[in-house]
């Protein structure tokens, strides 16, 4: 695997591969890898020439300087790991190297996408993630673009970023992938004490109970329910939430065929943890 770390190198190595004629395929992360990331990588494999990674911990997207500070970084298991799983490339940046002195940004019209869930309770967040995807993106430029269901508001808000920005790769979204107990596998799950790592599971099992009682009419007192039993077991909850799943618009009384996703972001001590359902 070949290791970049400098943006004049990636540019020109993203050249030669055009000029050839070669497909990209791209998964951003920001390292301490696990199965999910790498599942991302093997689809890639499987539909492009070239994969290329990135492993960056973005400091513009984190509105909590603690959470950046303790954002578990394992840089040789992540190398380790992805060659193990055949990626080609990993850019590998410093922060000079994304955001070099003078750079702009602009800013990036999110609309309500950014008043809620995520946007609401982590201000500033979406701008981070924008900045830095629209830069990578405009190094790698991909054939696909990779991510993670997890995220189901950033993929939405990174292909609104793509749409402002003009920006045509395709985006391929890739389901969550669960420890055996159900858990979605995060990166932040590393910083769980064992004790909470044991109370982590609530958080699907919440999941499955709100998907259990969705029913036309009226959702809030299921959220409700939902909030009071994830806070009975030790969560501070910053919601438990129905919403379109199209548009991610809040819904509170449901006509019983808007295509829903539910939503889940809770903390564990100083841990947050977040996970979604998207029902068919
Ligand atoms: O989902 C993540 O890991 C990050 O938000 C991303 C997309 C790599 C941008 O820093």
């Amino acid at each position: 695997m070949l290791i970049i770390k400098t943006t004049g190198l990636l540019s020109d190595f993203i050249e030669k591969q055009e000029e050839i004629g070669l497909s990209i395929g791209f998964v951003p992360t920001m390292g301490a890898l696990h199965a999910g990331h790498i599942s991302l990588i093997t689809q890639s494999k499987s539909a492009n020439d070239l994969t290329v990674c990135s492993v960056f911990v973005n400091p513009t997207q984190f509105n909590n300087k603690d959470d950046f500070n303790k954002y578990p970084i394992t840089i040789e298991a992540d190398i380790d790991k992805l060659e193990a799983a055949g990626c080609d490339v990993l850019f590998l940046p410093s922060v000079d190297e994304i955001y070099p002195p003078g750079i702009e940004f602009p800013l990036y019209e999110l609309g309500y996408l950014e008043t809620i869930l995520e946007g609401k309770y982590r201000p500033g967040h979406y701008q981070g993630v924008c900045k830095v995807v629209d830069r990578l993106l405009s190094l790698v430029k991909p054939t696909i673009l990779y991510l993670g269901q997890k995220d189901y508001q950033q993929c939405m808000v990174i292909k609104k970023m793509m749409e402002l920005r003009n920006i045509h790769a395709a985006v391929h979204i890739s389901e969550t992938i669960r420890e055996k107990d159900g858990l979605a596998m995060s990166s932040r799950n590393t910083r769980l004490s064992k004790a909470e790592r044991e109370q982590a599971v609530k958080i699907y099992e919440t999941l499955t109970f709100m998907k259990a009682e969705l029913k036309k009419g009226s959702l809030t007192e299921t959220e409700q329910k939902a909030t009071d039993f994830l806070t009975a077991n030790g969560f501070k909850v910053d919601y438990a939430s129905y919403a379109n799943a199209n548009t991610l618009e809040l819904i509170s009384n449901w006509n019983g065929t808007t295509p829903i996703v539910i939503l889940i972001a809770a903390y564990l001590d100083e841990v947050r943890l977040i996970d979604n359902f998207v029902l068919n």
